[in-house]
């Protein structure tokens, strides 16, 4: 592994002679037609082959329905002109909550949420064109390890103890009774459907069964140590997706997209990390990860995306390469670009195991001004079917109408990937980017560190 470096390129040849003197598999290319493509998923078209991954604000209203400042985000995105709209985590019961202001939809919200997809549709109309008609999936989620539904308090619900998780995330490690029971998690697969019926109201083309970083489905498939119906045996640790998507696909219908947005690599020793080495677990195992994207083939799953690891713990440039990691993280042991090949890596081999069904890359915001080139590159490959941008479109939400107009992006409005938004999430506050969206995240991002500070000195 090199030392790790900030991102410090001019131009796309001092990119790719860095690429070629790490000898790391990223291949660029200046032909920026594949990003232009359409890109079929199910019954419906994307209009182009560039998407907004999901990225939670922490700032709905405390009932759950978009505040001002969601709406804000979704109009931007829209705007963007992606041909993919990935909507942030949505708890599926208000336990699974992450924070007390995650994205919830319920009955009572359900015409909020309708109301603003029809404005950001609308929008996005507006500025790229009539026949721009973006797909748009909501995430839905339980946060499981990670669930605080309100104030400060940690009220973790955990399918089995982990010992490097279990204090860190306020799970008493000599007790069960946060340990989630085979009833409770039967009794999800109605909250789910009863969230994608909702979602099919509201105007949405799809769901997605969040089964990444950790949350409650991620760790599930990591749930080697647990006993009973959703434990130990592969059948068993994705019972719950398995379930979930059969009953969503008889709920709602064929044209109502299943997706899904798994970990493939967890980081995380076993037996309490998925798709890794039994003896080491920074090596991964493709084994269990390519044969879940083969049952969710067969189950109907008309989209993925892959992520990995857990933006919780000390290894975070597992999930999102970054110049400068937020608050108690260790510098990696890495380069950048040895975390976004691996990333890439996954990607190319869930592509390569879903055949025609689309996959959606990620790890492109550490590349700025010069991802469209590299994801052009692994669409041209057929390593991907959309470059999914992250930070990049807290940052720059207008970028890929820049790619597909004008043809490149504008370095000064790009993502650093200085870890602010991240840091603003862990302090418990509301997010976007602090330094291209400075007047309005700047002070939130100050008054949230300044609130942290007071509560760790009580
Ligand atoms: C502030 C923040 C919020 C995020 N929220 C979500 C989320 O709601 N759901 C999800 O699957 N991933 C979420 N992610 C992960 C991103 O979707 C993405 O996988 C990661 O940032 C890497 O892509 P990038 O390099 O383009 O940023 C979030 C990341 C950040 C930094």
């Amino acid at each position: 592994m090199a030392k790790h470096e900030k991102f410090n390129f001019k131009t796309y040849e001092d990119l790719e002679s860095k690429i070629n003197a790490l000898g790391v598999d990223v291949s660029l290319q200046k032909d920026l037609s594949p990003l232009a493509q359409k890109v079929n998923i199910g019954h419906k078209i994307a209009p182009n082959a560039i998407a907004v991954l999901p990225m939670e604000g922490c700032d709905s209203n405390t009932d759950g329905s978009p505040s001002e400042l969601t709406e804000r985000r979704y109009m931007r995105f829209a705007s963007g002109g992606a041909g993919l709209l990935w909507w942030e985590a949505n708890a599926i019961v208000p336990e699974g909550r992450a924070n007390a202001l995650q994205m919830m939809l319920t009955a009572s919200n359900v015409g909020k949420f309708s109301a603003l997809l029809k404005k950001t549709q609308k929008a996005a109309a507006e500025y790229n064109g009539v026949e721009h008609k973006a797909i748009n999936i909501l995430q839905l989620t339980h946060s499981g390890r990670y669930s605080r539904p309100e104030g400060h308090v940690p009220r973790p619900l955990v399918p089995q103890h982990d010992p490097l998780l279990d204090e860190r995330s306020g799970v008493d490690p000599s007790s069960d009774k946060q340990i989630v029971s085979d009833a409770y998690l039967d009794s999800l697969v109605e909250r789910y459907v009863y969230s994608a019926k909702l979602a099919w109201e509201a105007g949405f083309d799809g769901v997605d069964i969040k089964s990444c970083h950790r949350y409650l489905v991620s760790e599930l498939l990591a749930s080697y140590t647990r006993e009973g119906r959703y434990g130990g045996s592969f059948e068993n640790r994705t019972r719950l997706v398995r379930d979930t998507v059969r009953a969503i696909k008889q709920a709602c219908g064929e044209d109502f997209i299943v997706a899904c947005r798994f970990n493939v690599f967890d980081c995380h020793p076993y037996p309490y990390g998925f798709g890794v080495d039994k003896e080491d677990f920074w090596v991964f195992d493709p084994e269990e990860p390519m044969a879940f994207v083969r049952m969710l083939k067969e189950e109907g799953v008309e989209l993925l995306s892959n992520s990995a690891g857990n933006p919780y713990y000390i290894y975070p440039q597992v999930t999102r390469p970054f110049d400068l990691s937020s608050m108690g993280i260790p510098v990696p042991n890495e380069h950048p670009l040895e975390s976004i090949e691996r990333l890439f890596s996954f990607t190319r081999k869930i592509q390569n195991e879903a055949g025609d069904i689309p996959v959606v890359g990620n790890g492109y915001s550490w590349l700025r001004q010069f991802a469209p080139y590299v994801g052009a590159a692994n669409l041209m490959k057929h390593d991907c079917s959309f470059m999914g941008l992250g930070r990049s479109s807290f940052a720059y939400p207008n970028a890929p109408r820049d790619i597909l107009q004008k043809g490149e992006m504008d370095p000064r409005s790009v993502c650093i990937a200085c870890s602010k938004c991240t840091q603003i999430m862990r302090d418990h506050g509301r997010t976007g980017c602090v330094v291209r969206d400075a007047e309005l995240y700047a002070p939130l991002y100050r008054q949230a560190r300044k609130d942290a500070e007071g509560r760790e000195n009580v």
